[in-house]
């Protein structure tokens, strides 16, 4: 997929702004505050329908202005042009436009554009929080499993029932037989979310382990699913993971019902990354961890290629702080023939295959 250009109106610091990056590696350089992740969040919305970390549109809103347009000429690697609009105003819904057709969902959007990010926040996916790792599972593999899309968003209403109904449960007794026809619902879309998960995570290490070979850095990495279950859930043979669940649910109840709260499932889960057989979150340094991400990133990127049989933009916001010159160098090599990337720095980069662009001159 290639972004032949976007232009920018009220988005951000931006009142007017156009980008036409090139095919392969384009750098966007300037001072600090000058505008350029706003760049990369303007892409970002053409491709997955939001912001960057979590943004709310009408942040993304200029200050002085009543709404914010975005248009994106894209080309997918068999030629064929699409043109996606995003129009926001204050206080009303963004509307958004494939070739001029409104859509309906902005879940719709999701998978037209692969995209994949790598941003100093996402750091927090290798040292934060299990929701943000369970969150990037659910992202990668809705981009390119609609199936899963589905079941997880069907997941999440079943989950919201469930709890109801154990608060129920504490406050007027107990009615067992519904809650055990959602525990069953519950458990059977579990089972396929978490069935997803793991054949995601053992293709997606398949790719990092040849992205550290030829990173040459001497550092091993390691990824493994943890499951709220109990067992490493890639212990339980696929066909004994419901009976497994159900077994679980039954012990748990108790506890259940006096936290008012489903304790079980995939949105319990996480993954736990190791490099050189110790935990990165724990050990790792600051470089270290930022290149275990770019691995991962880099990872999804060939995954989600193969996948999709379409190369994804990649967007790597301050992609070279905190590393050495050597990793640069080699992130780069890596980065030539991955086809579009768009990075932003504070100063300027040259070399083989790589364009740089100031942002003043995008003005
Ligand atoms: N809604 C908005 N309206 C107007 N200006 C905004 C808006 N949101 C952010 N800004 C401004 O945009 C600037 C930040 O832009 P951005 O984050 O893209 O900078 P940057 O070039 O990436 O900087 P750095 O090198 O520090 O990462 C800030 O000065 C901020 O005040
Ligand atoms: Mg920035």
């Amino acid at each position: 997929m290639q972004l032949q250009e976007i232009q920018l109106f009220n988005f951000r610091k931006h009142k007017e702004l156009v980008f036409a990056p090139s095919e392969g590696i384009t750098v966007v350089y300037g001072p600090n505050g000058s505008g350029k992740t706003n760049v990369l969040e303007a892409i970002h919305y053409c491709t997955l329908a939001r912001g960057l970390n979590r943004s709310l549109d009408r942040e993304c809103l200029n200050f002085d202005a009543g709404y914010f347009l975005l248009t994106g000429n894209f080309t997918d690697d068999r030629g064929i042009e699409l043109s996606v609009k995003v129009s926001y105003e204050k206080n009303v819904e963004k509307k958004i436009f494939i070739n001029s057709d409104e859509l309906k969902k902005y879940s719709q959007l999701i998978g037209r554009i692969p995209c994949v990010t790598f941003s100093p926040m996402e750091l927090s996916l290798v040292n934060g929080s299990p929701q943000e790792r369970r969150r990037f599972m659910d992202n990668a593999l809705s981009q390119t499993n609609k199936c899963y899309l589905d079941d997880l968003l069907q997941y999440r209403r079943v989950l919201l029932q469930r709890n109801t109904l154990l608060c129920a449960v504490n406050e007027k007794g107990m009615d067992r037989e519904s809650l055990e026809v959602w525990t069953e619902k519950l458990t059977q879309l579990a089972c396929s979310i978490v069935s997803e998960r793991l054949a995601f995570i053992e293709r997606l290490f398949g790719y990092i382990e040849p992205v550290y070979e030829q990173l040459g850095l001497g550092e091993v990495p390691g990824i493994s699913y943890r499951s709220a279950a109990g067992r490493h859930a890639n212990d339980i043979a696929p066909g004994e993971l419901f009976s497994f669940m159900m077994q679980r649910f039954r012990e748990i109840e108790p506890q259940e019902i006096y936290r008012k709260q489903s304790l079980l499932g995939p949105h319990r889960d996480d993954l736990v990354f190791r490099f050189n057989d110790t935990d990165v979150k724990k050990y790792a340094s600051q470089g270290q961890l930022r290149t275990f991400l770019i691995a991962v990133k880099l990872a999804l990127h060939t995954l989600v290629s193969d996948t999709t049989g379409e190369r994804p933009l990649f967007l790597l916001d301050d992609l070279f702080s905190e590393l050495d010159g050597k990793r640069i160098e080699k992130i780069l090599g890596q980065l030539e023939g991955a086809g579009q990337s768009i990075i932003t720095a504070t100063d300027r980069k040259d070399g083989s295959g790589v364009r740089s662009v100031s942002i003043e001159d995008l003005l």
